[in-house]
């Protein structure tokens, strides 16, 4: 599995619940401008697995920017440093030399067939990049398990649009129409997995460096996004990626038609979900509903294994 990721406060979760999970077998984690600048991700990113003994992960800097929008960040939300405040120790390892575009096509071209998962949790920017410079690199995947989008409840960006989809549509758009085996997890699932008060206070008994250092990034968001995300606490977007592949019987799913805006800029990365038929199959699993507190469960268990 490769995570293309841009952390991020809950793309720093979702790294430390599949460093914990023997399940995957982690071949890289690969870093995009989204939440913060590139090079803040990467860095965040080599953070991450110091703290959670993963040195033998290798990190790789991508794309700095979308294809051909202006790039829009998050850091009202993630903060400065896009992790709250949380204090992750120094770098253990340097950042790897490739570009994470030539590693995702390095990667897949090698793979036997079928059998890379990618699981992006940020703007589809490099996973596109790569798809339109080698498309024969498609063989090598198994399937992408994405965050992004979001159809019921609405936007997050603007009121159509989800930030990772809204941050490089046109790359949203390119992964939509790959043909790949695609499953879809956006704010209509990620907003059910939320940090009540009850389970940070199961995050805070855990007390150990790394839920601790998660309690300090939710805490950030909490802080700055509670009138937002109000007295049910701030969602786990990104770790229900993990979840979804350690567990996915804890999740609701439907086929579904996914159709990306770019345009005009009120639709910009505007999700259009709808039920397949004959003039629009299916080209998607769109995730609707989760058990919110077995996936919490799931998370938490696997962080204090770190
Ligand atoms: C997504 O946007 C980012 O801010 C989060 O990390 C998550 O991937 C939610 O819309
Ligand atoms: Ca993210």
């Amino acid at each position: 599995m490769i995570i293309d990721c841009d952390p991020g406060v809950d793309d720093c979760i979702a790294l430390f619940a599949a460093f914990a999970s023997p399940e995957f077998e982690l071949l890289g984690v690969t870093t995009v401008a989204g939440n913060v600048p590139v090079e803040v991700c990467a860095r965040n990113a080599l953070c991450a697995a110091a703290l959670a003994g993963r040195v033998d992960v290798p990190v790789f800097r991508g794309c700095d920017r979308p294809l051909r929008v202006a790039p829009a960040f998050a850091d009202h939300i993630h903060g400065e440093t896009g992790l709250g405040n949380a204090a992750l120790p120094e770098p253990a390892r340097p950042l790897q030399d490739a570009h994470a575009v030539d590693f995702i096509i390095d990667t897949l071209r090698r793979a036997p067939e079928a059998s890379v998962t990618l699981a992006p949790t940020g703007p589809l920017t490099n996973i596109a990049t790569a798809l339109r410079r080698a498309p024969e690199i498609a063989r090598g995947v198994r399937e992408l398990v994405l965050m992004g989008g979001a159809d019921a409840a609405g936007g997050n960006i603007t009121p159509k649009a989800e930030f990772n989809f809204y941050a490089d549509p046109h790359a949203a758009q390119t992964v939509m129409q790959s043909g790949l085996k695609l499953t879809v997890l956006g704010l209509d699932v990620t907003l059910q997995l939320r940090c009540t008060a009850a389970r940070m206070a199961r995050l805070h008994a855990a007390d150990t460096p790394v839920t601790r250092a998660a309690a300090a990034m939710i805490g950030h968001v909490n802080a700055v996004y509670g009138a937002v995300y109000g007295a049910e606490g701030a969602a786990l977007h990104d770790p229900c990626v993990i979840a979804y592949l350690l567990r996915p019987e804890l999740f609701a799913v439907r086929p579904a038609h996914v159709a990306l805006l770019t345009a005009p800029e009120a639709m910009r990365g505007h999700a259009g979900v709808s039920p397949p038929g004959p003039e629009r199959p299916a080209n998607a699993v769109w995730v609707d509903g989760v058990d919110a507190e077995a996936a919490f469960s799931l998370i938490l268990e696997r962080m204090t294994r770190l």
